[in-house]
């Protein structure tokens, strides 16, 4: 099969190819003067079957390139891999009249030919009800993370009680015999403000934590919840996330507190602290 990687995904799609034996193909791609998109293949491809790779950020930019993709090739079978999926965050009205993304984003990809869609620990696992007649597959990166840095805690820490989240971690501390707990986030609708609680009583002096989440976007949830546990006294705090986005450099903010010892998120976006592979969790779902 060929894998046509976006110029976003470029060192996923390397180890994909390479794990499953896939041809690689790429594209060029520049703006004209007023922002316009222009794309061409690095090759012709014939095959009736492919794979498209490509991450959505920044959102706007690749489902543009995403859409050239999957109209150019609207003849062939696709799978279609997209690690973060943007646009996840509003899958209902949450205040009235609102416009949900999600769908609109659902009801594009539907368009084309595509079997199947593989994503990473999307936004809201709600999404996938928009996704009528694809194969939509969300796949989850906690437990690769708890791998890369096994051994170096004894309790992980989620920095809000997101439901799905919660029995994850659950069920993976049953099986990596871990401690947990989550904190509460309520967010503001309209300002957009967070506010970080703990409401159980929890021991972490001297604790060695894993604080993770699904992303880490302005980053101020998870400095609500470093401060939090420095507050307890925590000993260390290592942070990672599946997602990294770090908007406006918010990394520098995190890494400025000396109980942080590291920063580290997966390969769904690309970036210096992009450490763990997403690359065997998708390969075995292609
Ligand atoms: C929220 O529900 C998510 O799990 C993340 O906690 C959130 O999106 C992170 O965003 P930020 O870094 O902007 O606080």
């Amino acid at each position: 099969m060929i894998i046509l990687a976006s110029d976003n995904s470029k060192v996923l799609s390397k180890e994909i190819a390479r794990l499953k034996n896939f041809k690689l193909v790429s594209y060029f791609s520049k703006n004209f003067p007023d922002g316009e998109i222009y794309i061409r293949l690095n090759e012709n491809i014939e095959d009736n079957k492919i794979l498209i790779l490509t991450t959505l950020y920044p959102a706007n930019e690749y489902i543009i390139k995403l859409l050239f993709l999957l109209e150019r090739f609207s003849d062939k079978t696709i799978s279609l891999v997209i690690p973060y999926l943007a646009y996840s965050r509003q899958h209902k009205e949450f205040l009235e009249n609102e416009l949900i993304s999600a769908k609109l984003l659902a009801t594009l990809i539907e368009k084309f030919n595509v079997e199947k869609l593989i994503t990473v620990n999307v936004h809201s696992s709600e999404v996938k009800n928009f996704y009528k007649r694809i194969n939509f597959i969300n796949l989850s990166a906690f437990e690769e993370i708890i791998k890369f840095f096994e051994g170096k805690f004894n309790l992980v820490v989620l920095p809000d009680d997101e439901e799905d989240r919660v029995k994850e971690i659950k069920e993976l501390s049953n099986n990596y015999g871990f401690e947990f707990f989550y904190l509460r986030k309520e967010r503001d609708r309209y300002s957009g403000e967070i506010k970080t609680y703990l409401d159980n009583e929890v021991s972490v002096k001297n604790k060695s934590i894993l604080l993770i989440d699904d992303m880490i976007s302005t980053g101020n949830t998870i400095i609500n919840a470093i401060k939090i546990l420095k507050k307890l006294k925590a000993n260390k705090i290592f942070v990672s996330c599946v997602h990294g986005l770090f908007l406006n450099n918010c990394y520098r903010k995190i890494l400025r507190y000396n109980i942080v010892k590291s920063l580290v998120c997966t390969n769904s976006i690309e970036n210096q602290f992009s450490k763990i592979s997403l690359a065997n969790l998708i390969s075995q779902r292609i």
